[in-house]
């Protein structure tokens, strides 16, 4: 197949990332005969340099027309000035918005050989299997209003946190259907006992497990959640929860692979283009240096290969080599290893 892929490196070490996922694609498209067309575009903190802001039409436009876009990371201490305008994080939810990518797939595997990388103990650990779905395009990320002001002579801020019926029901419903092709368990996040919002969103999901008798449902509140992902993270199967309760749950649950660095995503919509993303930040500490984790990334070109171009064969393709490289011991620094970026990303094409 032919497929136009906008790739966008980002600011930190999202382009020393994002290459090597770009690098392993090459490969797909040689070996499976595809012809992949990659377009490489400004977003994030280096867009606010060169244009002054974070996501310029044009580069959305190249989004919304390509098949799929893949994501280093963006953001930095550069851009970090909170009365700042303009802020690289504007450019990822411009783009979330855009492409109309409502339900964030992030899948978590705890890779046998890495038990040892977490600081959870490895009888915790066996059996780790979770798909989290982060609702992407609302809650207190887009909700309006939100602002500051001043009230009573003091400086005042706020945040809107709001649901509409049909967001939740076609996050959850795609929820339902993933867990159907897995345990058939869907366990719906929320903060049911504080939140009028929750409540719209426990009655949506409700509904919805009425209407998928063959999947069970359970609803769990969001701080017992943080507590059951690490009692007990084997019990989960399939976990959906809105946007910023995902945000901070996600980067909890990496805390099992080992590193935020081995987690990959995927944005996806109505069929429009999918936003494929690693699950980490920028990593200022490390960027240019050369050692950060490539995993996150190729394995979210393989998310891209799968949900965006159909491709299943080649993704389990990228998918087994990855597996296989960190079988035989091949490791960055973040999960205890010596092997610099490209040098990982060598091994796993290697194996494909
Ligand atoms: C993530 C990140 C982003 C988010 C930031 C960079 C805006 O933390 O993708 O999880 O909060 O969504
Ligand atoms: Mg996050």
């Amino acid at each position: 197949m032919r497929a136009k892929i906008v790739v966008l490196p980002g600011d930190g070490i999202g382009p020393e990332v994002a290459a090597q996922a770009v690098r392993a694609l090459e490969v797909v498209a040689r070996k499976f005969r595809h012809v992949f067309e990659f377009d490489e575009r400004l977003m994030g903190g280096c867009s606010i340099d060169r244009h002054g802001t974070a996501l310029t039409d044009e580069v959305l436009a190249a989004c919304v027309a390509s098949h799929a876009v893949l994501l280093g990371a963006v953001g930095g201490p550069k851009w970090d000035d909170p009365r700042a305008k303009v802020r690289p994080e504007q450019g990822l939810l411009g783009l979330r918005k855009g492409l109309g990518v409502f339900a964030n797939l992030r899948p978590v595997n705890v890779h046998p050989s890495l038990i040892d990388a977490s600081p959870i103990k490895p009888d915790r650990l066996r059996g780790v299997d979770i798909l989290v779905i982060r609702e992407l395009t609302g809650g207190l990320y887009f909700g309006q209003p939100k602002g500051r002001d001043t009230r009573d002579g003091h400086e005042r801020a706020f945040d809107t946190l709001e649901y509409q019926d049909f967001e939740v029901r076609r996050v959850v419903d795609l929820a339902f259907r993933l867990a159907q092709g897995r345990r058939r368990k869907v366990t719906s996040v929320d903060k049911a006992n504080v939140l009028e919002s929750s409540r719209l969103w426990r009655q949506v999901a409700t509904s919805l497990g009425q209407e998928h008798p063959g999947v069970s449902l359970d609803h769990m509140l969001v701080d017992t959640a943080a507590m059951r992902l690490i009692t007990s993270p084997a019990s989960f199967d399939v976990l959906v929860t809105e946007n910023m309760f995902g945000d901070i749950l996600t980067d909890e649950a990496s805390v099992l692979a080992g590193s935020m660095g081995m987690l990959p995503s995927a944005s996806i919509g109505d069929g429009g283009p999918g936003l494929y993303e690693p699950i980490h930040g920028s990593a200022p500490d490390i960027a240019g240096k050369g050692i950060a984790n490539p995993v996150g990334t190729i394995l979210s070109a393989a998310m891209l290969l799968r949900h965006s171009l159909g491709l299943s064969e080649e993704a389990s393709a990228v998918e087994r080599a990855v597996n296989a490289a960190i079988a035989e011991g091949c490791r960055t620094a973040d999960v205890g290893g010596a092997l610099s970026t490209t040098r990982m990303a060598d091994e796993i094409i290697a194996r494909m």
